[in-house]
C-alpha cells in the first residue's frame, strides 16, 4: 500500500510539472488548509532539495517572507552548511509588520541555523517611487541588492493577493482594484491574474521578478487548496527551471482545473 501510495505521488509530481512547465517539483501528501503539520512537512521537503541543488564552498541563498519559509527555517539545521560556506540575503525589504516572518529575521534565522553568515537588507519593502530611486543609490543598499542578485539559489513562496495585500497594509481602493482585475496571486511584489500577467506592482526594494531566471536554482514551496490558483497562475511566469514544492491538495486543484 505504501508502495501504491508512492508510485501515486511520482506520478501527480510528474503530471504537474509537466502541466505548469518545470524541471521539477515535490508533492508532499495531504491538505495544508485541513493539517497544519503538512507545512513542517513541505519545509522538510525545500530544505532536503536545497541541499540536493547546492554544491560545496561558497554558496550565497537569497530568502523572500512569509509564514511558509518561516517555517523552513525551523528545519534547517548543520546538515545544510556541511561543506559549504552559506550566506543568506534577504530578498527584499521589511513589510513593517510580524518581524518573524521578515526576510531579513529569516535570513538570520536560516544562518544561524546551518553555522553560516547572513546580510541584511534595512530598508522598507514598500515606498513611494521616488524614496525607491533614492535608496537604490544608497551604497550599503545597493551592496546588499547586488548579493542577492550573484545568489546561486532563491527561495520563494506564493501567496494569495487578498491576503498579502493586507499584510502590506494597501489601501482600500488598492484591494477593490486587485478584486476588480482578478488578482489571484503575489510573489516579487506583483500581483498577476490568472494568464500570468502582472496587473498590479509594488516600487519594493528586493529582488524584481526580471532578475530571477539569471539565479541558477529557483525554489518555491507553496500548499494547501486555498493557493492551488496562486500557485498554477504564478508558476505560468516562472522560469522553466524553478522547483516546485507543494502538497497533494494543490496539486489535484491544478491538475483538475479547480
Ligand atoms: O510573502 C509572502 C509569501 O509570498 C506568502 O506568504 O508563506 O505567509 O503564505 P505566506
Amino acid at each position: 500500500e505504501l508502495l501504491e501510495e508512492q508510485n501515486y505521488l511520482l506520478e501527480l509530481q510528474d503530471k504537474l510539472a509537466k502541466h505548469l512547465d518545470i524541471q521539477s517539483c515535490s508533492i508532499v501528501p495531504g491538505n495544508f488548509d485541513k493539517d497544519y503539520k503538512i507545512l513542517s512537512t513541505m519545509a522538510e521537503r525545500t530544505t532536503e532539495i536545497i541541499n540536493h541543488l547546492l554544491g560545496e564552498g561558497e554558496q550565497i541563498i537569497a530568502v523572500m517572507g512569509g509564514t511558509t519559509l518561516n517555517e523552513v527555517a525551523n528545519h534547517m539545521d548543520a546538515n545544510l552548511g556541511y561543506n559549504r560556506e552559506l550566506l543568506f540575503v534577504p530578498a527584499r525589504g521589511g513589510l513593517g509588520d510580524d518581524a518573524m516572518i521578515e526576510a531579513n529575521v529569516i535570513a538570520q534565522r536560516m544562518a544561524q541555523q546551518t553555522g553560516g553568515q547572513s546580510h541584511g537588507l534595512y530598508a522598507p519593502e514598500h515606498v513611494h517611487k521616488k524614496i525607491y530611486e533614492e535608496l537604490l543609490k544608497e551604497p550599503e543598499i545597493k551592496k546588499t541588492l547586488e548579493i542577492v542578485e550573484s545568489a546561486s539559489l532563491i527561495l520563494y513562496s506564493i501567496g494569495t493577493p487578498i491576503e498579502m495585500a493586507k499584510r502590506r497594509g494597501l489601501e482600500e481602493d488598492t484591494l477593490k482594484l486587485l478584486k476588480e482585475k482578478e488578482a489571484v496571486a503575489e510573489a516579487f511584489g506583483e500581483f498577476i491574474n490568472k494568464n500570468g500577467e502582472v496587473i498590479y506592482k509594488l516600487s519594493n526594494i528586493g529582488l524584481q521578478s526580471s532578475s530571477l531566471k539569471k539565479i541558477e536554482h529557483i525554489v518555491t514551496v507553496a500548499g494547501g487548496k486555498r493557493k492551488a490558483n496562486a500557485i498554477n497562475a504564478y508558476l505560468k511566469t516562472a522560469p522553466s527551471h524553478t522547483w516546485l514544492i507543494t502538497d497533494e491538495a494543490a496539486a489535484n486543484e491544478i491538475l483538475n482545473g479547480g
